[in-house]
């Protein structure tokens, strides 16, 4: 199913973690639950099992279902233009036939009378008569552009060109009345069908019980779901559902792999953290090429600065994450021209929060979105969503924070047209005056950006670098490998190897030692 074989794969991840972290995301692009793609995955695998699909068929039913709305940023700001906060649109429509024009109105109308709470009942009248005549065009041209953004960013995942076909049909229906209705029947792939099933049991299931689920489908029987597989659902639904409810989805879904267990190498890894820092910027038209610009610049000024290599890799994976969680928050919140209502900066803050939540797992996708998540901090404390004091902020994290502030000030927003990049370089020394981002951080940004800076690399003492000295102060507090790891953001390998490179540098064997050496060069600032 993907298309390359893979050869060495030297980043220790599996294809499937990411796609599962992935899904995290797309759960909240479309108003569900975490973990909900990942228990339609287990139901449809468990259903593909029941259907009797052999090994390479069920493996595609398994990617299908976590990788099915990977198109959801598409077209979402102008939904919420028409319609308010698309994500509760989408969160009431899911459990919806869509076919069911009445109820669909229903939802439609509730949605642009929330959205528009103050209006007068003219205004609010005519918005919704706009949503009603616009609706159907946008919402088709929505499911169109949520097809093929899931294609190609299928593509770029290295799918190949089976699932890619099938992930143009997310919307079709069993009797040729969905988007763009031009299949039915069993000329809908069978890994869709099967998924498109498994979803809307997931939501009867977890909202009203096995029965409740059972009902819809038979309901909907010959309607929207291939009748065959209602048959085989309802006869072993209680089975098929069995812990579901319960279980710690993550460990299951990895462990129900069919085929191959794939690993990514890390060249595949980039290009899917590619692929989804381009997941993240089509949220909003105006972030296009956001995430891109932020992970170069962050990687360049890392060099500017003599950060570790390490350092570069992560600072350049992070910076083209650092955004995926801007999907759990509406479009309507990011494209408003005017200034925010308390209650949406609230909304804003929880970005990064997700950004972390979606890449909690695994560990090597986890040290990357704890470095991301740090984006919006800022040296006062005045940042987001953790408001961490400058102590509390690495390097790396500076300059990422500085990175994005940067290149998010070269790009058009809502409320200003792009800023040219002199004064944009201006603005961010005026932040590093202001000591909310860390002027080194500021000056290598600028460097990397094509700017004119001061001299970046300063003499360290006994040629450690700024690494290895905030290894040094650690160590002198009395930190031990494991702390140190956690508040650098770093393996225990990798700070076991500084302190063995420090050592040796400033010759000495011991932590007693190498403590007075930091208190003789006055190298103890306060790190925590
Ligand atoms: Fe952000």
């Amino acid at each position: 199913m993907q298309k390359n074989s893979l050869q060495s794969a030297t980043t220790d991840i599996r294809l499937v973690e990411l796609i599962a972290a992935l899904s995290l995301a797309t759960d909240l692009g479309m108003g569900q639950p975490m973990e909900y793609a990942q228990n339609v995955c287990i139901l449809s695998v468990r259903l593909g099992e029941a259907l009797g699909l052999n090994e390479s068929e069920l493996r595609e039913v398994y990617y299908m279902a976590l990788l099915r709305h990977i198109g959801c940023n598409a077209e979402t700001y102008r939904m919420a233009d028409l319609f308010g906060d698309e994500l509760a649109l989408r969160t009431d429509v899911a459990s919806v036939d869509s076919a069911r024009s009445s109820q669909m109105v229903g939802i439609v109308v509730r949605s642009i009378q929330q959205a528009n709470e103050g209006k007068s009942a003219l205004q609010l009248a005519r918005m919704i008569a706009q949503g009603l005549m616009n609706g159907p065009n946008l919402m088709k041209e929505e499911y169109t552009g949520f097809c093929e953004v899931a294609q190609r960013l299928a593509g770029r995942l290295g799918f190949d060109e089976g699932m890619k076909l099938a992930l143009g049909q997310v919307f079709e229906r069993w009797d040729g009345r969905g988007s763009p209705g031009k299949l039915k029947g069993e000329a809908i792939a069978r890994s869709m069908r099967i998924v498109t099933l498994a979803q809307d049991v997931i939501t009867f299931h977890r909202m009203e019980g096995v029965d409740a689920a059972v009902a819809m489908t038979c309901e909907r029987k010959g309607t929207l779901y291939d009748p065959h597989m209602v048959e085989c659902f309802c006869q072993q639904a209680s089975h098929l559902l069995m812990g579901l409810e319960d279980e710690h989805s993550w460990e299951v879904v990895l462990a129900l792999e069919p085929g191959k267990r794939t690993r990514l190498s890390d060249e595949q890894f980039d290009t899917a953290c590619l692929a989804i820092g381009d997941f993240a910027d089509i949220k909003s038209p105006y972030a296009l090429g956001h995430s891109v610009g932020v992970s170069e610049l962050a990687a360049q000024a890392a060099r500017h600065c003599g950060l570790p290599e390490t350092d570069r890799v992560d600072l350049r994976r992070a910076g083209l994450l650092h955004d995926v969680g801007r999907v759990a928050i509406s479009a309507g919140i990011w494209v408003k021209p005017g200034p925010l209502s308390e209650r949406e900066w609230e909304r804003v803050r929880m970005h990064p929060y997700y950004t972390e939540r979606v890449l909690a797992r695994p560990d090597m996708l986890a040290r990357l979105g704890s470095l991301a998540a740090l984006h919006h901090e800022r040296l006062d404390g005045s940042g987001y969503y953790r408001r961490l004091p400058a102590s509390m902020l690495s390097p790396a994290a500076r300059i990422l924070a500085a990175a994005d502030v940067y290149h998010a000030m070269t790009e058009p927003r809502p409320h200003r047209p792009a800023l040219e990049p002199a004064i944009a370089a201006e603005q961010l020394l005026r932040e590093a005056r202001a000591g909310r981002i860390d002027s080194e951080a500021a000056n290598s940004v600028l460097a990397a950006a094509g700017h004119k800076v001061r001299t970046l690399r300063r003499e360290l003492v006994a040629g450690l670098s700024q690494r290895e000295i905030e290894v040094l102060r650690l160590i002198a507090r009395g930190r031990t490998i494991k702390q140190i790891a956690h508040i650098l953001t770093l393996s225990e390998k990798t700070v076991d190897n500084h302190i063995q490179h420090i050592y040796n540098k400033i010759g000495v064997s011991t932590r007693a030692g190498a403590t007075l050496f930091a208190m003789e060069h006055d190298l103890l600032v306060d790190m925590e």
